[in-house]
């Protein structure tokens, strides 16, 4: 694979040396930032794991061959430590790529030592991710591959989920969507509801609930509703790869954030899929912090051996998605 656009054949086995370093570096990247965040899980402390798991990708992503450009890092609306948009990581001497990253997607319930915190990073070529500005907000349809074309943002919610339903050959109210637990989405639910659509909302994190919808078999065929930019820039580098569908559009929660989208000169009308959010090819990975129903948290083995549970999801790796990942740490060799 390759993650510069249309590269011409003499490029081509550089591109894909240099995809399978940016796999590498992903999985290496969620890692290093689950172990650094586990430390603070249940402690209540989540600016203490935001800061231990940015500070270990910094670290990782600073090493690295090439440079890499922080085109959105999660952080900015819960003033959380961050990787800063901008932020140029590597050092300088080989390919540039840019970079979308949360380093705790679900600070709150790794704070509160509760399943469903992940460590999240993706990688596109250099100019190919979308960026929103000052946007924090985006309204969000994900659905899997079998319905990709089934999905309209100018629709009505009801016309969404039975067109993605027919998509599906299943009876609408066998449908099952996710939406947040937020207070903005009480009337969402209570139409689809009225549907007999299961509505399933979990407090937080609606990257894991974009890969639900995007991987079969998780009981979860369609994420609706509004989350964070940062988070929606990186479920579309995932929805790229797997061939699903999703469409975007700005949703701002404040009249400042609505006055600094309208100041940068950025819609606030136009409808995003994944292929504007991200042009070419892209790599996703995430690591659990807390466990839950997607990833596990990190597991001593044995003495200076953590197994820890990441998910890759790239051209290269599309087919081996879960990887359990026990890995000798050579400064814990003493423990
Ligand atoms: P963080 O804990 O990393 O900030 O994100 C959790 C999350 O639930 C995301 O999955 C979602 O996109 C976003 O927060 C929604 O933001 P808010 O909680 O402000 O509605």
């Amino acid at each position: 694979m390759s993650l510069v656009e249309e590269p011409v054949d003499a490029a081509r086995s550089a591109s894909d040396g240099l995809a399978a370093s940016l796999e590498s570096l992903a999985l290496t990247a969620v890692r290093a930032a689950a172990l650094a965040a586990a430390e603070h899980a249940g402690s209540g402390d989540g600016k203490a794991a935001d800061g231990a798991a940015t500070e270990a990708m910094r670290v990782i992503l600073g090493e690295t061959k090439g440079r890499g450009t922080v085109i959105i890092g999660e952080g900015e609306k819960d003033k959380a430590p961050m990787l800063y948009n901008g932020e140029q990581l590597g050092d300088g001497d080989g390919p540039r790529f840019d970079i979308a990253v949360d380093p705790v997607e679900c600070t709150d319930l790794c704070a509160a030592g509760l399943p469903g915190s992940l460590t999240t990073i993706a990688f596109a070529g250099d100019g190919c991710l979308w960026s929103p500005g000052p946007g924090l907000y985006q309204d969000k349809l994900v659905v899997g591959r079998a319905a990709r074309d089934a999905i309209d943002l100018r629709e009505e919610p009801e016309h969404n989920v039975k067109s993605v339903a027919a998509a599906l050959g299943k009876p609408v109210d066998d449908m099952r969507v996710l939406i947040l637990d937020k207070p903005r989405h009480v009337e969402l639910a209570a139409r689809l509801r009225a549907m007999n659509v299961a509505v399933v909302m979990p407090s937080a994190g609606d990257v894991a609930g974009a890969m639900f919808a995007l991987l079969p078999g998780t009981g979860i065929d369609m994420l609706m509703g509004v989350g964070g930019t940062p988070e929606g820039i990186m479920a579309a580098c995932a929805v790229k790869v797997l061939g699903g569908g999703m469409q975007t559009q700005l949703a701002p929660q404040s009249d400042d954030e609505r006055d600094a989208i309208i100041a940068a000169g950025i819609s606030l009308d136009e409808i995003l899929d994944a292929e504007s959010l991200i042009r070419g090819p892209a790599i996703f990975a995430a690591c659990g912090i807390t466990g839950g129903t997607m990833l596990e948290a990190p597991r001593n083995m044995a003495p200076g051996w953590i197994s820890t549970h990441s998910l890759i999801v790239s051209p290269g790796s599309y087919r081996r998605i879960v990887e359990s990942t026990p890995v000798f740490e050579p400064n814990l060799s003493e423990g």
